[in-house]
């Protein structure tokens, strides 16, 4: 318990660079806030949806960051400054995500109801930038980014980078890409990959077309033939 604690504070100094001591990590909104949601999660688990629904209000209070008691959330996750984090019922997040202040997990569509999947699944070492809202039940794939202020409302590649409103991807130069994990926004390891970035450009210029394409036929079929005489 006393190892995994201490590893979790050790990758959350890791992934800040303003972090100096796992003291001052354990003062952090985003990590207490993790520590009522475990607790609220339990509860909810069991059934027991007022208490869950009490403990993760108890740490809205606390830390601004809402995170609802259904929520599935994996190991070392990580919400740097917190405030305004709201993270819903059906959302599903992997190991080693990390997020900043202002960033939805929502859902679209109030007909899939209690029990109906309305929110995003985030894959493992996703990075989500600031105020980024990321909508609907679709899937941010392993160590994908998304821009601060990102609107998602569409499936996201694995390693892609996606940034505006829609958010789409941008290629990123290999050349200046780093290995190490930055903070806010560069994932480590061998993660980036140009293939995928250019596969991801070409699926969405391929989407817009088909939809332009989908728009102009079925202007065609409304358009009224005329009769030859
Ligand atoms: C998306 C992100 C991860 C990309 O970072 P990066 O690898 O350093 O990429 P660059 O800065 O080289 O940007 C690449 C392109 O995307 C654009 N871009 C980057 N971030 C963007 C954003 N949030 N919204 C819109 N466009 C963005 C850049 O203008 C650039 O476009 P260009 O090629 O036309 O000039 C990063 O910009 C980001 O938004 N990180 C989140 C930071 C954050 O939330 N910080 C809060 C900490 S408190």
């Amino acid at each position: 318990m006393l190892q995994s604690l201490v590893g979790y504070l050790d990758s959350v100094k890791a992934r800040d660079p303003s972090a100096r001591s796992r003291w001052e990590v354990l003062l952090y909104a985003g990590v207490w806030a993790l520590a009522w949601h475990r607790i609220a999660h339990w509860f909810y688990t069991l059934e027991f949806y007022w208490l869950a629904r009490l403990f993760s209000q108890i740490g809205r209070l606390l830390t601004g960051i809402e995170i609802h008691p259904g929520a599935t959330i994996g190991k070392r996750f990580f919400i740097d400054h917190g405030m305004g984090v709201v993270i819903g019922e059906t959302a599903e997040i992997c190991d080693d995500v990390t997020m900043y202040h202002g960033v939805t997990l929502g859902g679209v569509d109030p007909a899939s109801g209690i029990g109906g999947k309305r929110h995003p699944t985030i894959a493992n070492g996703v990075i989500i930038g600031s105020g980024a809202q990321i909508l609907g039940p679709i899937t941010v794939g392993a160590n994908a980014r998304v821009g601060a202020n990102a609107v998602v409302t569409r499936e996201v590649m694995a390693a892609a980078t996606v940034v505006g409103i829609p958010a789409k991807p941008v290629l990123m130069d290999a050349a200046n890409f780093s290995r190490e994990f930055l903070a806010y926004g560069t994932p480590c390891d061998e993660r980036y990959d140009p293939q995928t970035q250019r596969l991801e450009i070409i699926r969405c210029e391929m989407e817009k077309l088909q939809a332009r394409l989908n728009a102009l036929e079925s202007e065609h079929r409304d358009t009224p033939r005329r009769t030859g005489s």
